[in-house]
């Protein structure tokens, strides 16, 4: 990764900094802290709205560090050390920052800070935590009584697990006055995809938040409008925000909707670590003359895909068409041309992978079962979601759904033809993340929390009429036959 990602350096566009100074100074604040400088265009922007504003900035980065004192031709006092673990001997009428956006994965000392914000702050931050809730959580507990914060966020930690500890930490301070979510399409920053939010908090008791949602960067010129109100008490700090920021969304009261969990578990699908290695096509499978029975039928790609039902047909007909629809399972090898396909990936190093070098054999599959309904991981607009008929196993791009128990295939076919219909997608929508430019990508919990129509709702002779519209749909593939399963099904969910 270059240094520069490491470091989180991804600098504020001016017309939001200008935004974020105005709102942060108020009518009269004069001294702020930002606790990750960059090049420094909120203290620019400061300067501009407040000539005699006191001014106090980290930076970690020397060279960064350097230009900043170049750019900004005024006195302030700059810190160039690690913020997270400073101890500062006042607190501040303001604090703006744009924190590093570093996953936790990309955090060296992230036990160290864990440890340090449990006995500073009393909380117990999740491992999964992006760094810029560190500085968020710092920033907080540096304000003044009646001090304003301003952070600019990727949105997605408003809808992940670890987001919660921090959700439930702000709301219990009262210190949130708004939310600005940018939509999914403004790109502010070049070359990360992420949806961002800006945060406003205020050091006194707020006793409701405003769900602002901006369309256009020229919205900023005045403070946006588009807001929804909730009091605090109507806040979840375990529900997705993305809910609160269309108040449309939330008056769609849903009936007779359980938990997914309760009927099926949804997995990732499986990690090769060698795909060069371990995926095959018809010809790749020739071309070594390779066992058949070592060769494994599976999804490995989603632009494979374009159908709703994979029966053995629709399978077929995509293995004829040279699509990489098999795995290799070294298990198997029986033939010389299997043995020689294992020391060929040997030669070309594909055992010193990383999950190939943790598994033993190397050329071993994971152990996962096929499951009957494949759902994508990345979508741009619409899930794809697919009915396994074919039995064939999945890679990471689909996670796979597994009913609890035994179920008929009959109960599978009605399941499958409810996920498919618009009624049902837009539930699981709301358990989405959005990764910017319109990208979202659902985890596998992210689905098992996701609440979907209790099948036990649905009358037989509705089943019925299912089941002959799902043989319809398998013998065509035409959308058309959807509409008439949301008709169906939507009766069952709306009020
Ligand atoms: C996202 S950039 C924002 C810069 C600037 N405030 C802006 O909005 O354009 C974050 C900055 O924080 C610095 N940084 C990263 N980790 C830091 C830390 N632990 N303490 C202080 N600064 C840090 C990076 O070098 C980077 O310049």
């Amino acid at each position: 990764m270059k240094e520069k990602n490491l470091l989180g350096q991804f600098y504020t566009p001016r017309p939001v900094a200008e935004f974020m100074i105005n709102w942060v100074l108020g009518e009269k604040g004069d001294d702020i802290l930002d606790p990750a400088a960059g090049l420094g265009v909120f203290l620019l922007a400061g300067k501009k709205r407040r000539p005699n504003l006191r001014i106090t900035a980290f930076e970690i980065d020397k060279q960064t560090c350097k230009n900043l004192s170049e750019n900004c031709h005024f006195d302030f006092n700059l810190k160039n050390q690690d913020y997270l673990d400073s101890v500062l001997d006042e607190k501040f009428g303001a604090i703006i920052c744009n924190p590093p956006y570093n996953k936790f994965q990309q955090i060296p000392k992230r036990k160290y800070y864990n440890k340090l914000f449990k006995e500073n702050y009393g909380i117990s931050l999740s491992g999964y935590s992006n760094l810029c809730v560190y500085f968020l959580i710092k920033s907080v507990n540096e304000l003044k009584a009646n001090g304003r914060c301003c952070y600019i966020l990727p949105y997605e930690f408003l809808n992940t697990g670890y987001g919660e500890t921090v959700k439930k930490y702000l709301l219990d301070l009262k210190i949130i006055k708004h939310i600005i979510k940018f939509d999914s399409r403004i790109k502010l920053f070049k070359d990360a995809i992420t949806t961002s939010c800006i945060l406003c908090l205020e050091k006194s008791d707020n006793g409701y938040i405003d769900f602002i949602n901006v369309y256009d960067l020229d919205e900023l010129e005045d403070f946006p409008k588009n807001a929804t109100r909730l009091a605090i008490g109507e806040i979840d700090f375990k529900e997705k925000w993305l809910n609160y920021f269309n108040s449309e969304k939330r008056a769609y009261v849903c009936n007779n909707l359980v938990c997914l969990s309760s009927i099926a578990k949804v997995k990732r699908g499986i990690a090769t670590g060698s795909n060069d290695f371990f995926v095959l096509s018809e010809e790749k499978i020739k071309a070594h003359n390779l066992n058949r029975s070592a060769c494994v039928p599976c999804v490995t790609k989603s632009q494979n895909l374009n159908c709703c039902i994979l029966t053995e047909e629709v399978f077929r007909r995509l293995a004829e068409k040279n699509k990489k629809m098999f795995l290799f399972d070294g298990t198997k090898a029986l033939s010389k041309g299997d043995f020689d396909y294992i020391a060929y990936g040997e030669s070309r190093g594909c055992d010193k992978a990383y999950l190939t070098s943790h598994r033993k054999p190397w050329y071993s599959l994971e152990k996962k079962d096929s499951a009957p309904i494949l759902i994508s991981v990345f979508n741009r607009g619409k899930l794809k979601i697919i009915r396994n008929e074919a039995k064939a196993k999945n890679l990471t791009a689909f996670h796979g759904l597994y009913f609890n128990g035994n179920v008929t295939e009959d109960y599978i076919n009605i399941f499958y033809c409810y996920l498919i219909t618009p009624a049902a997608r837009e539930i699981l929508k709301r358990h989405k993340r959005e990764y910017g430019e319109g990208l979202d990508k659902f985890e596998p919990n992210d689905l098992n929390n996701a609440m979907v129509l209790d099948m036990k709702a649905v009358s037989q002779s509705d089943k019925e009429k299912i089941l002959k519209i799902y043989g319809l749909l398998k013998a065509d593939n035409n959308q058309s036959h959807i509409i008439e399963l949301n008709e169906i099904f939507e009766k069952y969910i709306k009020t």
